[in-house]
């Protein structure tokens, strides 16, 4: 075996999708593994550079977790040619600039979703990279979580028959910030510093329908600011100016109709933070983040409407859990592997920036359709 170190450029790992699910869980976690072997005699030795804006916290991170490299110098650690890749999982406001240096320095590129603020920026990118011939991934999670795996088998499997229709309820209660700390940062609430569940939910939704169940072909959004205040890191009020909460339907090619409420001022009454059910003519099925149950047509019961009278029986236990039968591991770790074995063996790999600017599309058409008040097609992009 021959070991090959790839030096990946990491902006904003003192984030909170930087640190863990990216540094700790996925490339820190294939180091433990002693490197992702790539089948042909090599083994990839991922070595993380830390990038950012704040020094002592890099520094602290770099030693938490006994890594050797870190800079505040973006474009000193893009002119070196040990680097090979360069990961984004800033602020999404800060991306497209970071990004598109990147390109231009000719490193491969992987990154957080949005991949921009608006569709002409996120295809913009995805033509600088084309052109620059460097490879690159959009992190897409959702897609390798156990729940949503189990899922797509069911629908390859032919489970459903026909596709009716795809209702997802996704959300939780991010406190204020006043008598608690508010659990997510606070430019997600202000639409000025690229904030809004609009801009940061719609790219999951369009990849999860669209590799699931077909591409998205028209949106209909409403959105609400259902808390209009609320209080900042260091306890200071602002004025919350995103969406906090998106009400949307849409239709998808091959005909079937999703609906997926999005809100962060909800209090779940649900098994999982996100759940999806799907009915089809042959069986129905709710997926969650981990698990997926299953109701065939022939165990289907047979409710009657009469509200004199408490139900019969317990619905949901007329459900049964899919099981995993085989070992998930973690979902961004999961795509990371792919990334790299894309750029290292060649594998093939259609997450990339292209398919990252379908996202951001959708969440631009859901913005525009809430402020229009009518639903809008989505055209196909191409470069
Ligand atoms: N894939 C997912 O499930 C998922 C979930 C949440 C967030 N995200 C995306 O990840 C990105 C980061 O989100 P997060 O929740 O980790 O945010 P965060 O605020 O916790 O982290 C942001 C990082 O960017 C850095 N940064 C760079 N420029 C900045 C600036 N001008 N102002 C403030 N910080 C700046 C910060 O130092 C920090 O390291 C966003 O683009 C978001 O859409 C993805």
């Amino acid at each position: 075996m021959t070991r090959e170190t790839v030096r990946i450029a990491m902006n904003g790992v003192t984030g909170r999708m930087g640190h863990r699910p990216h540094l700790v869980r996925s490339i820190l976690a294939l180091r433990d593994e002693g490197g992702l072997d790539l089948g042909d005699g090599t083994v990839l030795w991922p070595e993380p550079v830390l990038v950012g804006r704040r020094g002592h916290a890099l520094r602290a991170l770099a030693e938490q977790h006994g890594l050797e490299h870190w800079s505040t110098d973006l474009d000193a650690v893009l002119a070196d040619p040990a680097v090979g890749i360069y990961f984004d999982a800033q602020v999404t406001s800060a991306r497209e600039e970071a990004i598109k240096k990147a390109i231009a320095a000719g490193k491969h590129i992987y990154t957080e979703k949005p991949t921009a603020t608006s569709l002409d920026g996120a295809l913009e990118l995805a033509r600088l990279a084309a052109e620059k011939g460097v490879r690159h991934g959009v992190v897409q999670d959702k897609l390798f979580l156990p729940g949503l795996r189990k899922l797509k088998r069911l629908v390859d499997g032919g489970f459903f028959g026909r596709i009716l229709s795809i209702r997802g309820e996704f959300g939780y209660w991010v406190f204020e910030g006043d008598w608690q700390p508010a659990q997510r940062p606070s430019w997600n609430y202000r639409a000025e510093d690229g904030g809004g569940i609009v801009l940061d939910m719609f790219p999951h939704w369009e990849y999860v329908l669209h590799e699931l169940f077909g591409r998205v072909t028209s949106v209909q959004a409403l959105t609400a600011t259902h808390i209009p205040q609320r209080w900042d890191e260091r306890g200071k009020p602002y004025d919350a100016t995103a969406d906090d909460a998106a009400y949307g339907v849409f239709e998808l090619a091959g005909g079937a109709i999703a609906q997926i409420n999005s809100s962060w001022a909800v209090r779940v009454n649900r098994d999982e933070l996100v759940e999806f059910q799907v009915d089809g003519t042959e069986g129905s099925a709710v997926a969650g983040l981990r698990t997926c149950r299953v109701q065939h047509r022939s165990a289907t019961p047979k409710p009657v409407w009469d509200p004199d009278f408490p139900a019969a029986y317990s619905f949901r236990d007329q459900w049964q859990e899919v099981p995993d039968n085989a070992d998930f591991g973690n979902a961004f770790k999961a795509q990371w592997e792919l990334f790299l074995r894309h750029v290292y063996a060649g594998a093939p790999y259609h997450w990339d920036l292209l398919a990252g600017a379908r996202g951001v599309q959708l969440a631009e058409l859901g913005l525009k359709s809430a402020a229009q008040g009518r639903r809008l097609d989505l055209p196909e992009i191409a470069l």
